[in-house]
């Protein structure tokens, strides 16, 4: 069975996207692979060191992932910093990483061009730390974005480097995967681009019927077509494209002939999409809030998580060490 591994940065909620995107990808994944599925606290720390909000913020991530439908009997599912054994890799792992390959990841210097004011050495070595969480599991697949790309082709250079330097075939060259046609984008409700967490673009798995209705209300429109079959104006193909994820086809069907014979009322496609968007969040956000009130219950999932994920560390570090000439007296 092949490894599979991903982690996710808690520093804000689950939006639409990530639930369409990956997290129903996530849900179907986790039977035919052997899935890591953990919360990035340390990478958090990089950019957001929240020692009031943090716990909460893991515990939000935590809840919204098992709200989705990911299984802590099947997958495992963990906190980041309850495996330390990723940061003594990441430590022993950073010895081979180069300053300069750092300093030219694009994430480094987005975050320094954005935070003049907050370059830390964490954020110099976050492709390192991520390399390790995905090495300490040694992950055959890694399901990412675009955006985590270049820190994956790292990874698999920290990995050759590692067997190369010392000989072995320890690390395995990890892949990302792409979930091809599966992958449903969804697009924001702000004009262009993907949902995201920018303010005011995207619909989040905690969000309450009244604010879904207010965003959706908000999206950006335009004056509405002037002649039959009219090309449409990306703020309006994305509404269109986020009606056809959650409504019924016939809904879909209708406002789009609406739309071709330029009889269109934005606002009353807007109600419709509001309500079909109230439909798949609203059992979601119902359970986040149940699983959040069971403080034992995500104890527990925290406790085997951890437990599953430590055992396939710990066989990691012995390794290393082992490989790297470090031994016990
Ligand atoms: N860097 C990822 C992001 O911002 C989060 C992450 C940390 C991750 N470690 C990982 C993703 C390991 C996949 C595998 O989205």
């Amino acid at each position: 069975m092949k490894t599979v591994v991903s982690g996710i940065r808690p520093t804000g909620h689950l939006h639409l996207g990530n639930y369409y995107g990956a997290l129903q990808n996530f849900v179907r994944m986790q039977h035919d692979a052997k899935c890591y599925f953990f919360i990035a606290d340390y990478h958090s720390l990089t950019t957001h060191p929240d020692p009031v909000h943090l716990h909460e913020n893991v515990t939000n991530a935590l809840a919204e992932y098992l709200a989705a439908g990911l299984d802590p009997q099947t997958a495992t599912i963990y906190i980041q910093s309850d495996v330390p054994q990723v940061a003594e890799l990441s430590l022993l792992l950073s010895m081979h990483a180069y300053i300069g390959e750092l300093e030219r990841t694009a994430s480094f210097k987005e975050k320094i061009r954005k935070h003049p004011e907050n370059i830390n050495a964490g954020l110099l070595c976050y492709p390192v730390l991520m390399a390790s969480d995905i090495l300490i599991h040694r992950a055959d697949f890694v399901p990412v974005g675009k955006d985590q790309e270049q820190h994956l082709e790292m990874t698999r250079k920290f990995a050759r480097r590692f067997n190369t330097i010392y000989g072995v075939e320890y690390f395995p060259e990890s892949m990302p995967y792409n979930f091809g046609r599966e992958l449903t984008k969804v697009p924001g409700l702000d004009g262009s681009g993907k949902m995201g967490k920018s303010e005011g673009n995207g619909i989040y798995l905690a969000d309450t019927d009244e604010i879904i209705r207010k965003k959706v209300m908000k999206a950006v429109t335009d004056q509405g077509p002037t002649e039959p079959n009219q090309p449409m104006a990306e703020p309006i193909a994305n509404i269109f494209a986020i009606m056809k994820i959650v409504s019924a086809p016939e809904t879909y069907g209708h406002f789009l002939d609406e739309y071709n014979t330029c009889r269109i009322r934005y606002g009353d496609m807007k109600k419709q999409l509001a309500e079909d968007i109230i439909k798949v969040v609203s059992p979601i956000r119902e359970r986040i809030a149940q699983i959040k009130s069971r403080e034992t219950y995500l104890g527990e999932v925290v406790a085997h998580g951890a437990q599953k994920a430590r055992e396939s560390a710990d066989e990691t570090m012995r390794c290393v060490r082992e490989i790297m000439g470090i031994k016990r007296f």
